[in-house]
């Protein structure tokens, strides 16, 4: 028999069709908030993808207002002003599973010095380990992804921006021990490696909406690998006039 799991922890989101909302003012001005629908996280990896503005941090940050952490990322004990990110989170209704987990973090490369500034004034690691100030940012959101807890949920956005394409596959190891473990995660990103993990769901967010597709159907895929089969070429294309 497979195990008892209380995963999705995070069941689905959805703008409440109740709210009252202007389609002129952002966030609603973005395709993908305003055709949000009913978006159904997988039980182990959800990716957000879609191009630069396209809302996927906009609806992160929502989603983790929603669920009580902090906008700028973080346990739901890290920095609690700045709240007010965006009207969506008033409006954003999320179903949870029957059991909530114990652990849940909201990471954000851009704002990892808040979070880290938060770990140091808790005092010193309790494994010795020196301040992550004092480490790369590579090295530093490893060590904080190596620290999750199996049975958590988890938002990261663009984890990729700090890590080295070797630590970017570490990273796929790391988070595949912790779903095995228990642990859900929605991940922003752009990154063709992280896109690959399999017990995931990709998510593309364009100008009309959200809708689920292929690792293979991804802009990230597809253009990586012609760049890399073929970049004399397209660098011929694009530089020489
Ligand atoms: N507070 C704000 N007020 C008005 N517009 C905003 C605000 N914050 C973000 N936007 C706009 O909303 C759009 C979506 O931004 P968002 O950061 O969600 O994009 P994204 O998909 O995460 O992009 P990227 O891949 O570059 O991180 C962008 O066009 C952005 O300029
Ligand atoms: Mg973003």
């Amino acid at each position: 028999m497979p195990p008892l799991t209380a995963k999705p922890y995070l069941r689905s989101v959805q703008v409440d069709p109740q709210a009252d909302i202007d389609l002129e003012r952002y966030p609603f001005t973005i395709p993908a908030v305003r055709e949000l629908g009913v978006l159904e996280p997988h039980p182990d990896v959800t990716f957000f993808v879609g191009e630069n503005g396209a809302g996927k941090s906009t609806v992160l940050e929502a989603i983790a207002v929603a669920l009580g952490l902090p906008a700028e990322g973080g346990t739901k004990n890290v920095y609690r002003e700045q709240q007010d990110v965006s009207p969506l989170q008033h409006v954003l209704k999320v179903a949870r599973g029957w059991r909530w987990p114990r652990n849940s973090y909201f990471l954000r490369a851009e704002s990892l010095f808040n979070v880290f500034t938060y770990l140091d004034d808790l005092g010193p690691d309790p494994r010795g380990r020196p301040s992550l100030h004092l480490r790369s940012h590579g090295e530093a959101f490893m060590a904080v992804l190596q620290d999750f807890k199996g049975e958590g949920f988890y938002l990261l956005d663009e984890p990729e921006a700090a890590l080295s394409p070797n630590r970017q596959l570490a990273a796929l190891t790391v988070i595949d021990r912790l779903v095995k473990e228990g642990a859900q995660f929605i991940i922003a990103t752009h990154s063709p490696i992280l896109l690959a993990y399999p017990r995931a769901k990709i998510l593309s967010f364009d100008g009309t909406g959200i809708a689920e597709i292929s690792y293979e159907d991804t802009e990230h895929y597809a253009v990586t690998r012609d760049f890399l089969n073929h970049y004399p070429r397209r660098l011929q294309q694009l530089l020489d006039d």
